[in-house]
């Protein structure tokens, strides 16, 4: 049984819809803790490290896909949704981890990846063997392809990785047969969401899990699901599509969608209260789109990725802001923060570079190296910004240690399709999923036992070890957790934000539940208001009354002496 809403747990999780406010806890299984020694994390690494994450404060966790894979997209291939991959653990690990979470009062949150499958999974190679106008393969966006002979690809989509959207098969008979849709790597078939089955594959893939007491679903590529009709050509060029609304593409945000997530609303709504939830992973703009997903009868988060992917300008963080507050709110949802994720740079090292715009495709050790210590002094502040703003949001393993990006990976170890697939064009993402170092003196950073690592770190991670910041007054991890508790007893998820004038328009200034918030984006130091006391603070301050360059500060009302 979920302990959330029980009047034991902490007051976040008391509530129906707790998941207004909450933090949530991003776990990418692979890298956060390894038990066995293989140099993979996995589930019982992850249960044995709960203790960590409650102590942290956040709320719950979120489990990036941990289901049987050969792992051609880390994971986001799912050969089996109903199973554990062996180098993860087992279902009963998975009982062990809900338990030993509920235990501690922390809500766990899966990965759901509906938009394809791998190309393993037991239907997809159905599908093949089925041949062409099976009912198996209408499960898939199988199409005959255009030229004389059916050579050329059915349409001119490309994959989000890299190079054509379609692959050629080869049919039961031997022939070259049908071609098939894949938005993302040629491993990851897209499935056809006008076919009945895989929306009752899904439903029923959704119950698998709620009846093993998970609070719910981080869901991939949400925006995905739906292509247009016909699967027209793409008529636009990248140039034309960076400045359109997502539906530009007639594979993104297609207003089909909408009508899978009010049919999961309404299953999710009978396993409560409280609320189980669904948080659409939706890259969709502009946000007006963005809300259509968080309507009442739908989603119940949405991640802010206008947010993360903002430079580090007062002028432009406020307008995400106001923009994201504002468009969310009209619809009765709350704003869901992120400003890391195992998809991009991290924001330690984003912060740092020249130009600190969403940088997904990766850093290389030939390419321009970001600036460590600007990088953590802004992440710090960013962060801080974050966890003081109304809504729930969304940290990524490590970002409480101020862990950098790995942007010296040797190229030979990447596994991250993208860097195939871009033809080399972009390093990919195995530099923000590098295992998460715990212990400074031990091999590996005390990730596994063996000290064996997937990926390899970078020497300087041992600055960053949990057990090296543990305690240590302002270091990032105690950052983390005072801010945790000062945002949880203040309800600063459940503010409402008013900004201040301040003295330049670079720094950033806002009331919320009696709480004041500076971030200095300036290039000057900043002077505090009168009456206001720092009770949190990013980084040093030089003096008492003034809030140096890149530092944020929450201030409460100076209590007088007497
Ligand atoms: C999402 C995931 C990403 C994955 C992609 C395809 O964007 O976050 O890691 O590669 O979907 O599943
Ligand atoms: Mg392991």
């Amino acid at each position: 049984m979920l302990r959330l809403g029980r009047p034991d747990v902490k007051p976040t999780l008391r509530e129906r819809d707790w998941w207004r406010d909450a933090v949530i806890y991003q776990v990418y299984p692979r890298s956060f803790a390894d038990s066995d020694g293989d140099g993979t994390g996995d589930l019982p690494g992850v249960t044995a490290r709960l203790p960590y994450l409650a102590d942290l404060g956040v709320d719950g966790l979120w489990l990036s896909p941990f289901y049987r894979s050969p792992l051609a997209d880390a994971g986001y291939d799912v050969a089996d949704y109903r199973d554990v991959d062996p180098r993860f653990g087992t279902l009963a690990d998975v009982d062990t981890l809900i338990a030993r979470a509920d235990d501690l009062g922390l809500a766990v949150l899966v990965d759901l990846v509906p938009n394809h499958s791998s190309d393993q999974h037991p239907w997809f190679q159905a599908a093949v063997a089925a041949g062409p106008g099976s009912p198996e393969r209408a499960r898939y966006l199988f199409r005959d392809g255009r030229g004389a002979t059916g050579e050329l690809p059915p349409n001119n989509w490309r994959s989000g990785f890299g190079g054509p959207g379609w692959t050629r098969i080869t049919e039961p008979d031997g022939r070259p047969g049908q071609w098939y849709l894949h938005l993302f790597d040629v491993h990851q078939p897209d499935f056809d969401w006008t076919c009945p089955d895989v929306r009752a594959e899904f439903e029923s893939v959704l119950r698998f899990w709620l009846d093993r007491g998970v609070a719910g679903f981080r869901v991939d590529v949400a925006h995905g699901l739906i292509k247009a009709p016909g699967l027209p050509d793409l008529t636009r060029t990248p140039e034309e599509l960076a400045t359109l609304p997502t539906h530009a593409s007639p594979f993104w945000d297609q207003d089909g969608v909408h009508e899978v997530y009010a049919a999961w609303r309404r299953l999710l709504e009978s396993y409560g209260p409280p609320d189980r939830v669904l948080c659409a992973e939706a890259w969709v703009s502009p946000p007006e789109r963005m809300a259509r997903y968080l309507r009442p009868e739908e989603m119940h988060q949405g991640f802010a990725f206008d947010f993360l992917g903002c430079r580090w300008d007062a002028t432009q963080l406020r307008q995400v802001i106001d923009a994201e507050l504002h468009t969310m709110g009209a619809v009765g949802a709350p704003s869901t923060w992120v400003l890391s994720n195992h998809d991009v740079v991290r924001h330690a090292s984003r912060l740092g570079t020249a130009d600190p715009g969403p940088v997904t495709g990766g850093i290389r050790a030939g390419d321009p190296q970001p600036d460590r210590a600007l990088g953590l002094r802004r992440a710090r502040a960013a962060t801080l910004l974050m966890l003081a703003l109304p809504g729930a949001a969304y940290l990524y393993q490590g970002e409480e240690l101020g862990l950098p990006e790995h942007t010296r990976l040797p190229d030979e170890v990447r596994e991250d399709p993208v860097w195939v697939r871009s033809e080399h064009a972009h390093a990919g993402r195995d530099g923000c999923r590098v295992p998460i170092p715990w212990s400074a003196q031990a091999p590996g950073f005390g990730f596994s036992p063996t000290g064996a690592t997937w990926l390899p770190q970078p020497p300087e991670f041992a600055e960053y070890a949990a057990d090296a910041q543990d305690g240590v007054p302002g270091s990032t991890v105690e950052l983390y957790r005072a801010a945790l508790r000062l945002r949880r007893e203040h309800r600063l998820g459940r503010g409402r934000l008013a900004w201040v004038s301040a003295m330049s328009s670079e720094v950033l200034a806002f009331d919320t539940c009696g709480v004041r918030v500076m971030v200095n984006l300036s290039s000057e130091t900043a002077a505090l208001p009168d009456g206001w006391s720092v009770i949190c603070q990013s980084g040093p301050l030089e003096s008492a009354d003034a809030v140096p360059v890149d530092t944020a500060v929450w201030l409460a009302p100076a209590r007088t002496c007497g």
